[in-house]
C-alpha cells in the first residue's frame, strides 16, 4: 500500500509518500480501504511546533477518515466486508469517563493515523457511515463534527432559543453553525475575512463580526445578543480570543474551550472570567457514543458537511500547505 509518513515535524518536505507492506487484520480486527481523509488544525499545527503536546516522528498523519472494510479478522462480528465505515478520534473511549490511554492513542502524535490506503482497525474503533454521506464528508465527522456536537450538547443541550457564537470559519466552527442551526439556536460568527461573511450568513448566521477589523469584538457580539451575550462560546481561538469570549458570554453561559488556533497569548484576567458569571467547560473531540449519536442526528436532518477543497491522494502536502493559509471554509479533505 501507499501511505504518508512525516519523517520529522520540521516542515511540510518532511511527508512523505511511501511504499509499504499491507496491513492484515489481527483477530477482532477490520481492514479497511480508506477513501478519505480530512484535515484537521492539528494536523499542522504539530509541524508548526504549536501542537501543546510532543509528537512521535515517522508516523502516519490524520486522525479522521472514511472507507469500506474490505477484511475482517477472526472474531469479528460487528462488521463485514462492504460496510462504509468511519474512525472514532478517540480509538477507546467508547462513553463515559475520558480514558487514561486517551493521549498514547492519538493518531498522528503517538499512534500512526489514516493517511493511507489501508488501515488495521478495531471493529470498536471504527462507526458506520450513513447511505446519505459520501466517504469525503464521512471523513469530517470524527474530530471536527464531533468537537462541535460536543460542544454545543453536554449538561446543558443548546435548543432553540439559545444563542452561540461561533469564532472563524474552520471545520470546528461551520460544523458548531450548521448543528446550532438545526436545532434553531441563533448563531453569531466572527471572521477576518470579508469574502466569508455572505457565507457564513448562507449557512443561517443571524450577524457576522470581523475580529481582524474590530479587536472589541466581544463587545460587538454581546451586543447583537441583545446586550445580554451569547448562551455558548465555542472557543477556537484559545489564549489570544478568551478575553473577548468573556465580553461576549451571558452570564450563566457557557465558553467551551475547544481550540487554541490563535497566536498571542495576552492571559487571562481572573476578574473579567469571575465577573462574566460563565463556565468553562474543557473538551477533547468526544467518545464513539457521541460520535453515533450525531451520525444519527445528521443522517435523520441531512445536514451536509461543508467540503472547501478535495485533494487527490498524491497531492497530500499541497493540502497540509492549504491547511496551514487558514484560507479554507469549513474542511479539507484528501481522497484516497
Ligand atoms: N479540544 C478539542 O477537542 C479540539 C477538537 C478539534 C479541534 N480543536 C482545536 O480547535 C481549533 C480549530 O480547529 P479546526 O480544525 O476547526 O481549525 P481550522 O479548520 O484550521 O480553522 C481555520 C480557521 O480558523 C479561523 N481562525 C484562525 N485564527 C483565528 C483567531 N485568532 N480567532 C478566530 N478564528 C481564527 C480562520 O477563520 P477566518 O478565515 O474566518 O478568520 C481560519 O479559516 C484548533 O486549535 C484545533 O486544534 C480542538
Amino acid at each position: 500500500m501507499k501511505a504518508y509518513r512525516f519523517d520529522s515535524f520540521d516542515n511540510l518536505d518532511a511527508l512523505r509518500q511511501r511504499e509499504e507492506a499491507d496491513p492484515r487484520p489481527q483477530r477482532g480486527e477490520v481492514l479497511v480501504r480508506v477513501r478519505a481523509v480530512s484535515l484537521n488544525f492539528r494536523d499542522i499545527a504539530m509541524v508548526l511546533g504549536r501542537y501543546p503536546r510532543a509528537c512521535r516522528p515517522g508516523l502516519i498523519p490524520a486522525s479522521d477518515a472514511a472507507g469500506e472494510v474490505i477484511e475482517v479478522g477472526e472474531g469479528v462480528t460487528a462488521f463485514r466486508p462492504g460496510d462504509r465505515v468511519m474512525g472514532a478520534f478517540h480509538p477507546r473511549w467508547f462513553g463515559g469517563e475520558m480514558p487514561s490511554t486517551i493521549l498514547a492513542d492519538s493518531y498522528g502524535a503517538e499512534n500512526d493515523g489514516w493517511l493511507a490506503q489501508l488501515k488495521a482497525v478495531s471493529q470498536e474503533a471504527i462507526v458506520r457511515l450513513p447511505d446519505g454521506l459520501s466517504y469525503e464528508e464521512g471523513s469530517t465527522l470524527p474530530c471536527a463534527g464531533l468537537t462541535a456536537w460536543n460542544a454545543l450538547t453536554g449538561a446543558t443541550p443548546i435548543r432553540a432559543g439559545h444563542s452561540v457564537l461561533i469564532q472563524g470559519s474552520g471545520g470546528v466552527s461551520i460544523f458548531a453553525l450548521q448543528l446550532a442551526r438545526m436545532v434553531g439556536a441563533t448563531v453569531i460568527a466572527t471572521t477576518s475575512s470579508a469574502g466569508k461573511v455572505e457565507r457564513l450568513k448562507a449557512l443561517g448566521a443571524a450577524a457576522v463580526v470581523n475580529y481582524a477589523d474590530d479587536p472589541e469584538w466581544g463587545k460587538a457580539v454581546r451586543k447583537l445578543a441583545g446586550g445580554r451575550g451569547v448562551d455558548r462560546v465555542v472557543e477556537v481561538g484559545g489564549p489570544g480570543t478568551i478575553g473577548q469570549s468573556l465580553r461576549a458570554v451571558a452570564l450563566g453561559g457557557e465558553i467551551v474551550s475547544v481550540g487554541f488556533l490563535s497566536t498571542d497569548n495576552p492571559g487571562i484576567d481572573f476578574f473579567a472570567l469571575k465577573a462574566s458569571g460563565a463556565s468553562i467547560r474543557n473538551v477533547a473531540v468526544g467518545d464513539r457514543a457521541g460520535l453515533i449519536e450525531m451520525t444519527r442526528a445528521i443522517a435523520m436532518t441531512g445536514l451536509k458537511p461543508v467540503i472547501d477543497r478535495v485533494f487527490d491522494f498524491d497531492a497530500a502536502r499541497e493540502a497540509f500547505a492549504y491547511l496551514e493559509t487558514g484560507a479554507q471554509f469549513g474542511k479539507i479533505v484528501i481522497r484516497v
